[in-house]
């Protein structure tokens, strides 16, 4: 494997004066902000993206930017300004998406439970493609695209029971999850819908799972892949692309991971068999490690076993993917204390014992009023925040060339009341 840690650009590093994103002061940020505040580098997710784009360029491919990993609209945006498509996973995200700039052609509309209003919106809109994950969802589309006398551009999303040996909560390629239909029923329901009114099949989607850490789960869904596409082609289907999905995984404990090269050298050679143009939907791998959030230690206590306890003003609330999955982050001080380093529990505010961050993480002491920065959560970070206990969503900024700018601003109480009738 190569270690994608020394190919990947990493935007927040230490400096004298304390922790630097892009060679900006964190401190600086956070002062002017307050705490708890999303610190995004823009030049991560210009260079991830590009990665996988020259990773792929020996063939014809497209890479729709999974929106579900970071929606801000500024981050949208900014991909949509260096040739990204997009990949939108609800009604809400096909608007975000339409906002920032992206053609309606170059959204792909995926997600296991559309509704009807939602379908009705991306037929009208013209989506460029909604990939159906069932053939119930494909019959339902073809009625709506009918009514409103147009033909819906559609793939079906196929279940290839294959283990992305990624955390059970995202792995989504296995029979017993809820998702696409089984590979072995996708052939008949191509065949048994083609010339029907209002479906026009042009690509056929895979997803197996997000932060996948080796080649060859994507290299069997590839495989998986390519084979009905050969079949559906032998069908008469005139397909445009296939759909690989995203799912590549990032170095969150600094640990050797695949790298885009890798993860293209393993399905290039089955994509290779049929030609057809391939849809990528990366979301973790282009903003995953842009993204720092940044807390204040509020309190701290030692219990007579000796664990100790360092309190943050975020949490699950802010940041839900530990609480979630029980996943890694790494977390740095701004300016570290001297001293030895000790295990550390570091906890949110929020009233759940869940509310863990790190437990036992080996740091240098912290004390009350320190900044601390939790690395690597650009992707599934604030998106998945929640007013619960009534925190307020954190403000998110964006750095880029050596300036920074709030890009969504501190939600306030009466945003949040203003929904509410007493
Ligand atoms: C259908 C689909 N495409 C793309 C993605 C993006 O995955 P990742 O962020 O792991 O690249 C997801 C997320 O799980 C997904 O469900």
């Amino acid at each position: 494997m190569i270690p994608c840690e020394i190919l990947v650009y990493l935007p927040f590093q230490p400096a004298v004066d304390g922790l630097v994103c892009d060679g900006v002061s964190v401190q600086a940020i956070a002062s002017e902000t307050g705490t708890p505040v999303y610190i995004y580098s823009a030049r991560t997710i210009r260079e991830a993206y590009r990665g996988i784009d020259e990773a792929f360029a020996s063939f014809p491919h497209a890479i729709h930017y999974a929106l579900k990993a970071n929606s801000t609209l500024a981050i949208a945006r900014l991909l949509h300004a260096i040739g990204s498509k997009a990949d939108a996973n609800s009604g809400g995200e096909i608007r975000v998406a339409l906002r920032a700039g992206f053609a309606p052609a170059d959204i792909v509309f995926t997600g296991v439970g559309k509704t009807r209003d939602e379908h009705e919106f991306a037929i009208a809109e013209g989506i460029g493609t909604i990939n159906a994950e069932s053939a119930g969802e494909l019959d339902r589309i073809a009625a709506i695209a009918r009514a409103l006398g147009c033909e819906a551009r559609v793939a079906l999303r196929v279940n290839p029971d294959i283990d992305a040996h990624s955390h059970p909560n995202i792995s989504t390629g296995l029979k017993s999850n809820k998702f696409g239909v089984p590979l072995e029923e996708a052939r008949q329901i191509y065949r048994e819908r083609k010339g029907v009114q209002g479906l026009r099949f042009v690509g056929v989607h895979i997803h197996i799972g997000s932060q996948i850490t080796t080649a060859e789960p994507l290299r069997r869904a590839a495989e998986a892949l390519v084979s009905l596409a050969l079949e559906l082609r032998d069908d008469g289907h005139a397909l445009e692309h296939v759909d690989l999905g995203g799912g590549l995984g990032i170095a969150y404990e600094g640990r050797p991971m695949i790298s885009p090269d890798e993860y293209a050298a393993a399905v290039l050679p089955e994509l290779r068999r049929a030609g057809i143009p391939v849809v990528l939907e990366p979301g973790r791998a282009i903003v995953g490690h842009s993204g720092a959030l940044v807390a204040q230690v509020v309190d701290t206590k030692r219990y007579p076993d000796g664990r100790q306890f360092v309190v943050l003003d975020a949490g699950m609330t802010e940041l839900m993917r530990p609480a979630l999955y029980g996943s890694f982050h790494r977390i740095l001080p701004l300016k570290p204390r001297s001293g030895a380093e000790q295990p550390l529990d570091i906890v949110g505010p929020i009233c759940e014992s869940s509310d863990v961050l790190a437990r036992d993480r080996l740091m240098p002491p912290v004390a009350v009023d320190d900044l601390v920065a939790i690395l690597d959560t650009g992707a599934y970070g604030a998106v998945m925040a929640s007013n619960y206990n009534r925190h307020l969503l954190a403000p998110e900024v964006l750095v880029d060339d050596g300036n920074w700018r709030i890009i969504r601003r501190r939600q306030a109480l009466d945003d949040v009341l203003a929904l509410e009738k007493d």
